[in-house]
């Protein structure tokens, strides 16, 4: 069984003011407290609720990320926030590449690649999204495409970062529609996933750093389905969407992520 991280994280998207940021922080913080053998919990608000979030998971296990940051430090970018205004607050994950930033601001595998490079100097823990819309994979282009997407992500990135580096394989059509891509094939894929990133290293010749690259699904994720996504081999976590916006479907999800991390000290 894997020693790589297990992680939930809840992406909320352009949802939650600050108060309501502020009650679902502490509900979740609450609903872990005490609790052993926790996976790595990520809260992921709007700019503007993450200061509120990260007040109110303090003491706790709970981390809070950003869903997408400018890679320079500051500058003339109207609308754009920085990795420091970031770290500052105390966030210590960051969204790189979601499908939505892709699909309506004009994200391209060229700014992944700068965003991931500014996340890594940052010392700000990066989950890489990537996946097919719902015509690359219905033109059999699915393998290809998430080759190209992880391939440039890590364009220039030294080996070494590997072992801070997240990946989530998010098929477009999967997220929001409560079309579950199906335990087998996500596993399948982030199976490619892993293939790629230890074929692009492989000239560094360790195997391991690869194999201990933590990988999330998501797409659909909700308590109904996590326990037979995070019993397939490859899947080490979920990033989730509308299910993490309630702490009674969010919890469920972290109890899910428990059992796994529970699951593999029980088998080492
Ligand atoms: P969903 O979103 O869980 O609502 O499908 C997932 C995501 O976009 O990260």
């Amino acid at each position: 069984m894997t020693k790589r991280k297990t992680i939930i994280a809840g992406n909320w998207k352009m949802f939650k003011t600050r108060k309501e940021a502020a009650e679902l922080a502490s509900a979740v913080a609450a609903g872990v407290k005490g609790e052993k053998d926790l996976p790595e919990v990520v809260l992921i608000p709007p700019f503007t609720s993450i200061e509120s979030a990260i007040n109110n998971v303090k003491g706790s296990p709970v981390a809070v990320g950003a869903q997408n940051m400018d890679w320079r430090e500051n500058g003339a970018f109207t609308g754009e926030v920085s990795p420091v205004m970031l770290t500052e607050l105390g966030v210590t994950y960051v969204l790189i590449g979601h499908s939505e930033r892709r699909q309506f601001f004009g994200e391209t595998n060229g700014t992944v690649n700068n965003r991931l490079k500014a996340a890594l100097e940052h010392k700000l823990t990066p989950i890489v999204c990537v996946g097919e819309t719902l015509d690359e994979r219905e033109s059999g282009l699915t393998d290809s495409v998430v080759r190209r997407q992880v391939a440039a992500a890590l364009a220039d990135i030294p080996a070494e970062a590997l072992a801070v580096i997240v990946v989530a394989y998010e098929p477009v059509w999967a997220i929001g529609t409560g079309k579950v891509c199906e335990a087998d094939e996500a596993n399948r894929v982030l199976g490619q996933i892993r293939a790629t990133i230890a074929d692009l290293y492989k000239e560094c010749g360790n195997s391991e750093l690869a194999e201990n690259v933590p990988l999330l699904y998501g797409g659909s994720v909700k308590p109904s389905n996590i326990e037979e996504q995070m019993a397939k081999p490859e899947i080490d976590g979920a990033l989730v969407g509308g299910a993490s916006l309630k702490a009674e479907e969010f919890l469920p999800l972290i109890k899910a992520g428990q059992k796994r991390v529970k699951d593999s000290l029980s088998k080492v």
